[in-house]
């Protein structure tokens, strides 16, 4: 993959599955926009960037609110003048049970996960339009299809709609030559998993996954800059997963599916 020349705009940027993305895209070449609330972190990460030679602008936005996206976008952003891939990455995860979910934790993941990645691209079809690539990236999950592990019911609904966001968008902006996907992983070993599962939980999560392990941040990067790029340039309104065969599974392990066979 070569991403010389190209824009790549990822929300979420200063952790996790959004900074890997960030590092491989810069690597390919690309100029990357990093949009997350925690400035702070980013201004330590356009440190590392530049000492590699690789371009990056930070962006402090809260995709959480709307007035926060369009002042990103419009104002921050006034100098970029196009974009060829947005990824949008930035999450949270809620770990209520569904009785004793609040509205407002409710209301809090719904508008982060889901509301966010709609004002994101919404916002950014304008650049999405002037530039070539024409790829948008929605950092879905597993549990959108599934029932999520790590959080909560608003994680696994705001992840489900973000499949439904993906599908209609990629179905509207079609007609602009602007493809829209998503990508489900599993289970990745980042801050938002090693704050909320210790280390026992880990090793029972990794045990669970056929091929046996935690996901890499960076797994799921190439997963989406695969998808961003023009080898998918026929691939619209998917759903990717990423999980190392845990989606195959019945809710019996590996282990105890072939000793029922002895
Ligand atoms: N880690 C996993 O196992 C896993 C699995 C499936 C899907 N995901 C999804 O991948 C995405 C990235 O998760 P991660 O594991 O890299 O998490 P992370 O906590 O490492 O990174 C999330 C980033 O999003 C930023 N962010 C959070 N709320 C924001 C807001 N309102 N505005 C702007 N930025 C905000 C944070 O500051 C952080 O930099 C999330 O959407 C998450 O739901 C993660």
């Amino acid at each position: 993959m070569d991403f010389s020349g190209k824009t790549v705009a990822i929300t979420g940027a200063a952790s996790g599955i959004g900074l890997a993305t960030a590092q491989a895209a810069a690597n390919l070449g690309a100029s990357v926009i990093a949009l997350d609330r925690d400035i702070h972190a980013l201004e330590g990460i356009r440190e590392d960037f530049a000492a590699k030679g690789w371009s990056m602008t930070a962006i402090e936005v809260d995709i959480g609110s709307e007035d926060s996206v369009r002042e990103a976008v419009g104002v921050r952003m006034e100098s970029v003048t196009s974009v060829d891939l947005l990824v949008n990455s930035a999450g949270i995860v809620s770990r209520g049970m569904f009785e004793t979910t609040t509205g407002e934790e409710w209301q809090r993941v719904l508008s982060i996960n889901l509301s966010g990645s709609f004002f994101c691209l919404q916002q950014m079809i304008p650049l999405l339009k002037a530039g070539t690539g024409r790829a948008a990236v929605n950092v879905a999950s597993l549990a959108a299809k599934r029932v999520s592990y790590t959080g909560g019911v608003s994680y696994t609904a705001a992840k489900a709609g973000m499949l439904g966001l993906t599908r209609h968008a990629a179905f509207e902006l079609a007609s602009v030559g602007i493809r829209v996907n998503a990508v489900c992983p599993g289970p990745v070993l980042t801050a938002m998993t090693q704050r909320v599962l210790p280390e026992e939980e880990r090793k029972k999560v990794a045990a669970m996954v056929p091929l046996g392990d935690w996901l890499s941040p960076d797994d799921v990067a190439q997963a989406i800059l695969f998808l961003g790029s023009p080898a998918a340039r026929m691939i619209t309104g998917t759903a990717l997963d990423i999980d190392g065969g845990l989606s195959l599974i019945t809710g019996a392990s590996f282990e105890s599916y072939q000793r029922s066979r002895q």
